[in-house]
């Protein structure tokens, strides 16, 4: 066919395609309406007025002037329809309702709660406009002939990568409120992992959790898990902060350089930030440090496996934090393919893919 014509589609398919590009077009509607219900702190409210809340009641607590609430209204409608917040609209009382669900549960702040991690600041951060703008700069950084390593679009734009000692020069703010979010993150599904992967800890005598940050994982371990001998290492500048509470031996160093030996090294969240040179430098030094699989030596690995049999909401959560990693990271997230493809790379003979928990794995690799 001429590319000087073009097939036109059906009166159907046009008008899904209209609505489908509305929809394509306005997510950032979605994210920046999902921002405002945080920064009004409109899930912790509803919280503390009891899990349920009337608009006026919700304007009242929220102290926002009475000329808002139609708009409000209306913000509410979007959250609700995204699944943020449920209502009962139009109930018997003639009264809306709004209630707080899984998603909004989630983003209720200052509430202390074991398993509760407020997600409040990884909402902040991903919606910044520092992050909006490496979004923005996307098309502009494929253009660019760079020399490997790649930078990604955040570096490319703003001089420094993100996460990075020189970040906090960038901006300040910017920098405290990424890395509250990225604790916030790490630590969300810890229980999860520890209840429904009992097979992984149970029996083993040591374990090392490489990039293991404040040691809330390790401690978590420990708590369900007494008799594991934990260490955690990460770079002194996060080290030199972790408490010393005795209960777990916190080592200072570099994950490229060397690794504390272990009966088992943990490696959670931590490869995605990485591009696949530098991960397979990592799991080589994770190798050095565990014994034979026969005497129980593994790396336990606790990422997302990009895989769309997990179903379109699954699927397409993993395919944006594969493109959060993309613009803002050396790093990405990997299917099955490329893990197999690392861990042999790295001189690893086997691997299982232990447990599937909502969007991520728990990987198990064999020297
Ligand atoms: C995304 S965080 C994951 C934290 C932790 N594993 C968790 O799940 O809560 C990555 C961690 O790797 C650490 N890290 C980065 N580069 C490192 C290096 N070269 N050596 C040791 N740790 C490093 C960071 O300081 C950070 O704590």
């Amino acid at each position: 066919m001429s590319t000087q014509t073009i097939e036109v589609p059906t009166d159907a398919e046009l008008l899904q395609a209209q609505a489908d590009l509305w929809r394509h077009s306005l997510y950032y509607l979605s994210s920046m309406g999902l921002r405002c219900a945080v920064e009004l702190e409109i899930p912790t409210t509803i919280h503390h007025l009891g899990g349920v809340t009337s608009l006026p009641d919700l304007m009242s607590a929220l102290s926002l002037p009475l000329g808002k609430m139609s708009f409000l209204a209306r913000l509410m409608r979007v959250l609700v329809m995204s699944g943020v917040f449920a209502a009962d609209i139009g109930s018997e009382s003639g009264v809306d309702l709004y209630r707080l669900t899984p998603l909004s549960r989630v983003l209720v702040h200052g509430v202390v709660a074991d398993e509760h991690h407020s997600q409040k600041y990884f909402v902040l951060g991903v919606t910044s406009p520092h992050y909006t703008e490496a979004a923005f700069g996307l098309a502009n950084w494929f253009k660019k002939d760079h020399e490997p390593p790649v930078p990604s679009s955040f570096e490319d734009i703003f001089g420094v990568p993100l996460c990075d000692e020189k970040t906090p020069l960038l901006d300040e703010e910017l920098d405290k409120v990424v890395n509250l979010g990225l604790a916030a993150h790490d630590n969300l599904g810890i229980a999860t992992i520890l209840r429904e992967c009992h097979d992984i800890f149970k029996g083993l005598e040591s374990l090392t959790d490489c990039g293991g940050g404040d040691g809330t994982t390790a401690r978590a371990i420990i708590k369900a898990y007494p008799h594991i001998k934990c260490t955690v290492l990460d770079l002194p500048k996060v080290v030199d902060k972790a408490p010393a509470d005795g209960v777990i031996n916190y080592v200072p160093g570099d994950l490229f350089h060397s690794v504390p030996s272990s009966q088992a090294v943990m490696l959670k969240l931590v490869l995605h930030i990485w591009n696949d040179e530098d991960c397979v430098k990592i799991l080589a030094q994770c190798k050095k440090a565990i014994p034979s699989r026969e005497e129980g030596g593994k790396v336990i690995i606790i990422e997302i496996v990009v895989e769309p049999s997990l179903g379109p909401i699954m699927f397409e959560a993993q395919l944006f934090m594969d493109m959060l990693m993309m613009v803002n990271s050396k790093g990405g997230q990997r299917g099955e393919n490329d893990w197999r493809k690392l861990f042999m790379k790295a001189g690893f003979t086997d691997y299982k893919i232990v447990k599937k928990l909502g969007a991520r794995s728990v990987i198990e690799v064999y020297p």
